[in-house]
């Protein structure tokens, strides 16, 4: 009862980057909890401020540290505050933070943050703490996971990579591949299904893979699907992110077997032009790409492939950008995630400085591969209409005075329907009337 009375600490975590940062929050999120802590969705009345950083492009990182100057000010009034920043760009920048913002308390890395809850007593006692290693600490036994209120599950089976593409930060913040224990894995999926989730997304950089570091030739994200298929219950399977010619025969079949696995891949391309490609040290030429993207096609009655691609990589010609554009429309893909080319730290296209693109033309290509990418997505939700899916709805919005419910295609596609009940967490049958770029519109049927 007394306990009651005491007003417990609050904390914030703003969250940038992408799924793998997202699931490293619900830890954080977890080990605040356990240690007392309260969560706030108001940065304004927090104690403790964090942001997770994201590297892969340097306007994220410029995000973050605006973010940190705008919390560094408010601390001129609240001395006690505590302000923290861990992920990718705490990986880049390391202590040399505390130089450039001196009200910085807490630093620390993708690899320990299992010894969060070490970092926030030290902080608490006002100690300045930085630790960065590329030594992962270990994950404890048990762990609690404040999962976001959605209702899937993101589960890292795969941290790091190894593959070193010129453009990419990742594997210098991220570290080398390392994977979890299926044992680990496996359990912390069915206590999400047991909690009532509906969906496992798990990740990782190069979810392909997995196990290769853990030397059991069974230990495969094939059999790790197959494990995952056999818990009880109603729930979907996916798994993002895959490398094209990692992606196995095993695998492909796998999802076509396991029923509770959607019959989706994310395999990012980058560049349709195999110089380039080549230059960006891509394990594949255009060739190969198209294969690998066929192979899957054909092997399925319906399945939705959707990629990523960079414009205006150091020395990309016109030509050659136009070998992006054509790979879009020929391929049909469905869905793509498009980004101007970012010069980072540590890679060696970012050393490539005499041969950059100029802003105007990486500004105007990716204009033009946003475009390409939309009609692409347009075309390929237009496919659906008419058609009976089952759905998993996800929330319900008040649109225009009239009640609808987000909801989602197995292979991630959102789908607008109105409902005047609330079906958040069902899988509802609706048939798909009208297609935009961004979403489909439907009616129970
Ligand atoms: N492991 C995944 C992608 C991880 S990074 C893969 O191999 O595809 C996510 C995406 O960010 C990449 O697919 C790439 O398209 C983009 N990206 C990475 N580095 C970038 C850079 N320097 N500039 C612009 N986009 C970049
Ligand atoms: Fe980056 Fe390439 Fe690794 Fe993907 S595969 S995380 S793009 S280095
Ligand atoms: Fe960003 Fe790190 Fe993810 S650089 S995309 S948060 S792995």
């Amino acid at each position: 009862m007394y306990n009651n009375f005491i007003m417990s600490k609050k904390f914030y975590i703003e969250t940038m980057g992408c799924q793998m940062n997202k699931s490293d929050t619900e830890r954080l999120e977890g080990m605040f909890t356990e240690l007392g802590y309260e969560k706030t969705v108001n940065d304004k009345e927090a104690d403790f401020l964090l942001v997770s950083t994201c590297a892969i492009r340097q306007t994220s990182v410029d995000k973050a540290y605006s973010q940190l100057g705008v919390w560094g000010k408010r601390k001129k009034n609240n001395p006690s505050l505590k302000i923290g920043i861990c992920g990718c760009a705490a990986e880049i920048d390391k202590e040399s933070l505390f130089k450039r913002m001196p009200y910085l308390d807490l630093i620390f890395g993708t690899h320990n943050i299992f010894k969060f809850p070490e970092f926030v007593k030290r902080v608490e006692n006002d100690e300045k703490v930085c630790e960065i290693t590329n030594i992962p600490y270990p994950e404890p036994k048990e762990l609690k996971v404040n999962r976001q209120n959605t209702v899937g599950a993101w589960i890292p089976i795969i941290e790091g990579c190894n593959n070193f593409c010129t453009y990419c930060v990742v594997p210098f913040t991220r570290g080398r591949e390392r994977s979890r224990m299926p044992q680990l894995i496996i359990a912390e999926a069915e206590k999400a299904i047991k909690d009532g989730k509906k969906e496992i997304t798990l990740l990782g950089q190069n979810v392909d893979s997995y196990g290769k570091d853990l030397h059991n030739s069974n230990i495969t994200l094939a059999n790790l699907l197959r494990s995952l298929n056999k818990i009880e219950g109603k729930f979907r399977i996916k798994f993002v992110t895959s490398y094209p010619t990692d992606i196995t025969d095993d695998l492909i079949e796998a999802v076509a077997e396991c029923d509770k696995v959607s019959k989706f891949f994310h395999i990012p391309m980058q560049s349709g032009n195999s110089r380039v490609l080549k230059a960006m040290n891509r394990r594949y030429d255009r060739e190969q790409y198209f294969e690998i993207f066929n192979k899957i096609r054909n092997r399925f009655d319906e399945v939705e492939i959707t990629s990523d691609f960079i414009a205006g990589f150091p020395g990309e010609t016109e030509e050659e950008f136009q070998d992006t554009l054509s790979a879009i429309k020929e391929l049909q893909i469905d869905y793509s995630n498009t980004a101007i080319y970012s010069p980072r730290p540590f890679t060696k296209a970012g050393k490539m400085i005499d041969i950059f693109i100029p802003d105007e033309i990486k500004e105007e290509r990716f204009q033009r591969l946003h475009t390409v990418n939309c009609e692409a997505t347009l075309n390929s939700n237009k496919k659906l209409v008419g058609k009976v899916y089952e759905v998993l709805c996800e929330c319900q919005k008040n649109k225009k005075g009239k009640m609808m419910m987000n909801a989602r295609t197995s292979t991630g596609k959102l789908v607008h329907f109105p409902s005047d009940t609330d079906l958040t967490g069902q899988f509802i049958n609706v048939k798909i009337v009208k297609a935009q770029t961004w979403c489909l519109y439907a009616e129970i049927v």
